[in-house]
């Protein structure tokens, strides 16, 4: 899929475009897409996109990534280390001009609060732009599993990430 127009008619070096990830808890899967996306953001030079991320839920607001998800990033030379988890709430939809959710389960929800069409527009699913996505577009929830389930997310992640820049790149 191609970005929402909002891209288009923001596309502009002076203007920042600003894109949330949006998955349950906000301390595995949107932190690690945050992290991987701002890593290849800044390597491209496209410092006029910013990103961050947000949990549907509450329950860990506050804390820092997960430990596993942490140790992997690193592994991986990424920096997780800043990430503090906080709940979306309607309010982002007016900071935020793309919003990615990582489940089907995270886009009901975001489609649920959203207010109006402007909003519902800025949503759409983070692997709709996995180049490689076939059947379910779910990053699927690495939270009861084990290493091997967070590689798994890392991989999905840096190829969606890359399919994105590389999309930032022909707009902007
Ligand atoms: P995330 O993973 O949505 O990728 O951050 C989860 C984190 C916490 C829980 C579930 C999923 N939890 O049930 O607390």
């Amino acid at each position: 899929m191609t970005l929402p127009p909002a891209l288009a008619a923001n596309g502009k070096q002076d203007t920042t475009y600003a894109i949330a990830m949006v998955c349950l808890g906000n301390i595995c899967r949107s932190p690690i897409a945050e992290v991987v996306l701002s890593a290849k953001l800044a390597d491209a030079g496209l410092r006029v996109i910013s990103v961050d991320s947000a949990g549907t839920g509450g329950w860990h607001v506050g804390e820092p990534i997960d430990p596993r998800a942490a140790s992997m990033l690193d592994a991986h030379g990424y920096d997780p280390r800043r990430h503090r988890a906080r709940q979306f709430s309607p309010s982002w939809f007016d900071a935020h001009d793309l919003v990615l959710a990582m489940d089907r389960t995270n886009l009901s929800e975001l489609e649920r609060i959203s207010r109006d069409a402007d909003d519902l527009h800025k949503i759409s699913m983070f692997r709709s732009f996995d180049p490689a996505a076939t059947g379910s577009l779910d990053v699927p929830d690495p939270w009861y599993g084990g290493r091997a389930d967070f590689e798994h997310v890392l991989t999905i992640v840096e190829r969606t990430t890359g399919a994105l820049v590389d999309e930032f790149r022909t707009l902007i």
